[in-house]
Parts: C-alpha cells; sequence; structure tokens
C-alpha cells in the first residue's frame, strides 16, 4: 500500500526564559509594547504533522511519500537526511527557491506561560504540488491531509476527490481558524477522518452537523482521547473503544497525535483490522509522549510488541509482529 503523507513540515525552535514575562508588561503602556527576553537555552527539534507522521510510519517499516514545502536548508540542515534514513520518500517534496522551512518558536517562562511565533515560510507553496500528477506517476492507495496551508489542504482535497482517491482527514490545530464551509470541503467524502475529542466536538460546532452527519460524510472516523484511548467509528457506525496504553509517565505530548495516526495507518497499509490498528497507534504514542520532541524515540520490535501484548494480549501482538517491520532505525 502506498501512502502518501501531505501536510506540514517545521523546525520547533524551544527557548526557556527564568522570569515570568508578566513582570515585564506594564498594563497601562501596552500600546507602546517593546520587550527583550533574554533566554537561557535553545533547543532545536525537527516537527510538522507530515514529518511526524511520515517517521512514526518508516518506524514501522511502511516507505511513506512525503507531501510537502521546504526550504533550502530542510536539506542543508540534515532534517531531510534524518527522514530519508528512517525510510520517507522524500522524492516529492517542493522546495522553495526563496522561502526557509516553517518555524515555531516556542517560548516559554517559568510559570508556563507562553509566547508562541510561528513563521509559515515555504510552506505557503504547499499548494503548487499536484496530487494528482504524484498518483498518475506512482499511485497513491491513501493521500493522509494533515495540517498544512489552507490552500494547499484544500487543492489536495479537491483534487483527491476529483480523481477518486481515498484520503484520510487530519485538519487538526487547523479547526481552530477556520470556517464551516472550509471545514466541511476538507472532510466530505474522506475515507478516514482523524481528530481528537476537542476537535470533534469544534467540527460538529463549526459545521453546524450533527455527530451522526458527521460520521456519514466520511467513511471511518478516528477519535483519541488523550489517556481515555481512542473511539473508531467504522464505515457502517459501528463504534469500536480502544485503551490507551496504560501507567505511561507523560513528559511531552508534543506529536503524540501525529504519531498515533501513523501507527493507525501503518497498520491499514498492512492489511490489519481497525480494532489492531488503533492499538499499534496507542503503542507507538506511548513513546512519543514519554520522551521530549516528535522524532525523538527509538522503536525496539520486541519491546513493542511486548508492551502491545501487555496492554491488548497476545493475540494482538501475533497479529502485528506478523505484519509489520517494527525497525531499530536509529541504533
Ligand atoms: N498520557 C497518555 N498516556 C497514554 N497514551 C496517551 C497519552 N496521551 C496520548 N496518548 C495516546 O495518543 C493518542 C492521541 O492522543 P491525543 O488524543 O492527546 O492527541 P492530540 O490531542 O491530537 O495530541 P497533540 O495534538 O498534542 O499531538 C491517544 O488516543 C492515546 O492512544
Ligand atoms: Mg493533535
Amino acid at each position: 500500500m502506498h501512502l502518501a503523507i501531505a501536510g506540514s513540515i517545521a523546525a520547533d525552535h524551544l527557548q526557556t526564559f527564568a522570569g515570568r514575562f508578566s513582570d515585564s508588561l506594564v498594563p497601562d503602556q501596552l500600546d507602546k509594547l517593546s520587550v527583550s527576553f533574554l533566554v537561557q537555552d535553545l533547543d532545536i527539534r525537527r516537527g510538522g504533522c507530515a514529518g511526524n507522521i511520515s517517521f512514526a510510519l518508516a518506524n514501522l517499516g511502511q516507505r511513506p511519500t512525503l507531501v510537502a514545502a521546504v526550504g533550502r536548508d530542510f536539506a542543508e540542515q540534515g532534517y531531510q537526511a534524518w527522514l530519508e534514513k528512517a525510510g520517507v520518500d522524500c522524492s516529492r517534496i517542493h522546495v522553495s527557491p526563496s522561502l526557509h522551512t516553517a518555524l515555531c518558536t516556542i517560548t516559554t517562562d517559568e510559570a508556563h506561560a507562553q509566547i508562541v511565533t510561528f513563521y509559515p515560510g515555504a510552506m505557503a507553496e504547499a499548494g503548487t504540488i499536484d496530487v494528482a500528477a504524484l498518483h498518475a506517476e506512482a499511485p497513491v492507495d491513501l493521500l493522509l491531509i494533515g495540517p498544512d496551508d489552507p490552500g494547499a489542504m484544500l487543492r489536495h482535497t479537491q483534487a483527491a476527490r476529483e480523481i477518486g482517491l481515498p484520503f484520510a482527514a487530519d485538519p487538526s490545530q487547523q479547526l481552530a481558524w477556520a470556517d464551516g464551509d472550509l471545514i466541511r470541503q476538507l472532510i466530505e467524502g474522506a475515507a478516514y477522518l482523524f481528530t481528537n475529542d476537542y476537535e470533534a466536538a469544534l467540527v460538529e460546532q463549526k459545521t453546524g452537523w450533527s455527530a451522526d452527519e458527521v460520521k456519514a460524510a466520511v467513511g471511518v472516523q478516528v477519535i483519541t482521547r488523550g489517556k481515555d484511548g481512542v473511539t473508531v467509528i467504522d464505515a457502517d457506525g459501528t463504534r469500536l473503544e480502544v485503551s490507551a496504553i496504560p501507567d505511561v509517565v507523560a513528559v511531552d505530548p508534543t506529536g503524540v497525535g501525529d504519531s498515533f495516526r501513523g501507527g493507525f495507518l501503518a497498520g491499514l497499509a498492512a492489511g490489519l483490522d481497525l480494532e489492531t490498528c488503533a492499538q499499534i497507534g496507542s503503542t507507538i504514542a506511548a513513546s512519543v509522549v514519554e520522551t521530549t520532541g516528535t522524532q525523538e524515540y527509538t522503536l525496539d520490535g520486541e519491546a513493542f510488541l511486548a508492551r502491545l501484548a501487555g496492554a491488548y494480549g497476545d493475540a494482538a501482538a501475533e497479529r502485528v509482529g506478523g505484519a509489520l517491520m517494527i525497525s531499530d532505525n536509529l541504533s
């Protein structure tokens, strides 16, 4: 099964400020705001939803095609080599001649207040990627359309619908600002719809659709609920609840939803049933929530299957072990 993953590629710059931002703010002078914070450290991490999902898939033995727009720095600073080494096909990326890869800068103070800036950069050119041409040259079985430049998300979705290419809608954080009309266009006809539980409610509120109407607009609906697990509603409307991996010490939730998607899709690509797909997604997600960063985990095949067996039983682990090639990719 050839999976293509469209969405953002970004670098995350994480900085910490050993003080409180609020101590530097003068409430009645905010119209002249000018502040500078001396930060303690800088942690640069590879991120972006399409990068995270592709990385998870590659770790589970798939070779997904990344559909994303980046700057020249993507290759120069080693992010491309990192993904290729893991097993991601980066041959279809668009490299902007002038813009930098998207950059998310997050500065956190000692009270956990955050100042975040997001520079989309090359992501603005993601709409120039022609998924129909990609599909014509190397047929795609499922295209995931994740958070990205809004025009690109819409263009990829329309193209997929027109050529009958099955797609998975994963609008995630773009739901926060998107209006009901855009959301309807992004999800209608999707073979799969992925959201967390908050986003599922947001879809209903903004589209004006009931839960049943949302479900009727898509094939399979997957709603993740953090440590409370995941609900999968299949094409016939049958609900399936899969618990999360127990006793996980959550260190950093960033990217956990992306890795779940990667695990779920790896199961689909291997021809496994929806319940097993959700179990694979939950098992890889546990590794991500336990590590700082979104692509800093390593998977050991045996440990992965043992963990899956502990949560979901030996028969599930046997199914997964027989169907997936789990790599010790970075060891
Ligand atoms: N604390 C946790 N313990 C165990 N499993 C977790 C935990 N948090 C998340 N997971 C797993 O990851 C899946 C996705 O998590 P969640 O619903 O929080 O995604 P999300 O809200 O999209 O996260 P993000 O957008 O921050 O990546 C869950 O269904 C669950 O299997
Ligand atoms: Mg999410």
